[in-house]
């Protein structure tokens, strides 16, 4: 959940402090990337030096650094993170939150902040009994920052209580589901389609494409990270999948018909980016076919169009979206098979567009959707075309 999320660890003056360090390497650990601020008072319970390492980023202690003469800009700490995470949060600074104080770069992130706000209270056990401390709490859950309950037992002071920091590995837990909470296509269900088909010519041989995967496999990672439980229909392909992911093998285009049709009820989208072979022998021979005749004929017949069949059954909550790879007049044809296979948005692939194509790492893509716009996109990793896809499909989900 927390692959790649950009995290704002605020840390504020309070022994708890000295567990930011597991923080920041869990985090870490789960893949985010994590940028640091520490307030003065932080500073003195644990050095920037450590969270520097950890984070691997620099840590930000103030506006303006006097000796490097560089300035950190609050604005674009704020902005820059999915999740503004304050751990310890102390009583001064819930204080400063609750009432628009800006007077350290702590502060003034979080009011820079677009992103959810979670704090971690850790005080004294009389600090956090007290009503102001409670009033400028119940202030942040009414702007809608998250509260993670500080624990009860020994604290700091000597004193038996409630106020001790919540245990980086429950804040991590906390986060994970906070994140789950929001992802936009929890609850939904995907079908992809990836990779080749090969269609049988003998024991040992078969007709296939170039097709790696590669884009398929993109958009089913993206889907689920998006929170959709996905199933991947996937072509022959040494490309591996997340292990929450629900694979499919198949290997021919009747295979993937039927693995397709038996899951299209129960699926809300499902994004056909297979390179489905158009033709198949009419008969395979069941033993290897010897080298004899100067000339060889294999006779095909068409393959079911798994696409065109999805969308003759599409139901008006079902969203269908369909690739078109060409390499002439590429704009028509892909509009064409908009409509004549009743999609929802295609993606269209032309071999004459440098950076596209079979085997390698990057495409460009645009994007048609029913009213027939065309949405265009730069060349990119298959990875960020995949983003852009699922984005374009987001919006169609939103607004359904
Ligand atoms: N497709 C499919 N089943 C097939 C052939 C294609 O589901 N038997 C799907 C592909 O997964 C893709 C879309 O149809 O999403 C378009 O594939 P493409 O090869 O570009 O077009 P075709 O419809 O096969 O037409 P043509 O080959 O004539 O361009």
């Amino acid at each position: 959940m927390l692959n790649r999320k950009n995290i704002l660890l605020g840390v504020c003056g309070s022994i708890a402090a000295y567990k930011s360090a597991l923080l920041v390497r869990l985090l870490v650990k789960a893949g985010a990337n994590v940028k640091v601020i520490l307030t003065a008072d932080a500073a003195n319970f644990i050095t920037p030096l450590t969270l520097a390492t950890l984070s691997k980023n620099p840590v930000y202690t103030q506006y303006f650094e006097a000796e490097t003469g560089v300035w950190s800009n609050h604005v674009e700490l704020g902005l820059w993170a999915d999740y503004m995470l304050i751990a310890p949060a102390s009583a001064n600074t819930i204080g400063k939150m609750a009432n628009g104080l800006c007077d350290n770069l702590l502060t003034a992130a979080y009011l820079s902040a677009k992103c959810p706000v979670l704090f971690a209270p850790a005080m004294d056990l009389d600090m956090w009994q007290h009503e102001s401390t409670q009033e400028n709490i119940s202030r942040l859950q009414q702007f809608g920052n998250i509260m993670i309950e500080p624990g009860t037992g020994e604290l700091a002071s000597g004193l038996h209580g409630q106020g001790r920091m919540a245990e980086p590995e429950e804040i991590i837990a906390f986060l994970e589901i906070e994140i789950v909470k929001h992802l936009p296509l929890l609850n939904k269900k995907v079908m992809v389609t990836a990779g080749p088909t090969y269609e049988a010519i003998d024991p040992v041989r078969f007709i296939g494409n170039h097709s790696s995967g590669k884009m398929g496999f993109a958009i089913a990672e993206q889907l689920y990270a998006m929170g959709a439980e996905v199933i991947l229909v996937a072509g022959p392909t040494t490309l591996t999948a997340s292990a929450g992911i629900t694979r499919i093998d198949v290997v021919s285009a009747e295979e993937m018909l039927q693995v397709c049709q038996a899951n299209f009820i129960g699926s809300d989208i499902i994004v056909m980016s297979a390179a489905v072979a158009d033709y198949t022998p009419v008969e395979v021979a069941q033993q290897k076919i010897k080298k004899k005749e100067d000339q060889f004929n294999i006779e095909l017949k068409k393959t079911t169009d798994v696409l065109a069949t999805l969308g003759s059954k599409k139901s008006e909550t079902q969203l269908l979206v369909g690739f078109a790879l060409e390499t002439t007049d590429e704009d028509n044809y892909a509009k064409e098979k908009l409509r004549k296979k009743n999609l929802d948005l295609i993606v269209l692939n032309s071999l004459n567009d440098k950076g596209a194509g079979f085997k390698v790492d990057t495409n460009k893509i645009s994007i048609f959707n029913k009213k027939l716009e065309k949405i265009t996109f730069e060349t990119k990793t298959k990875t960020e075309v995949a983003k852009d896809i699922c984005n374009e499909i987001l919006k169609l989900v939103k607004t359904s």
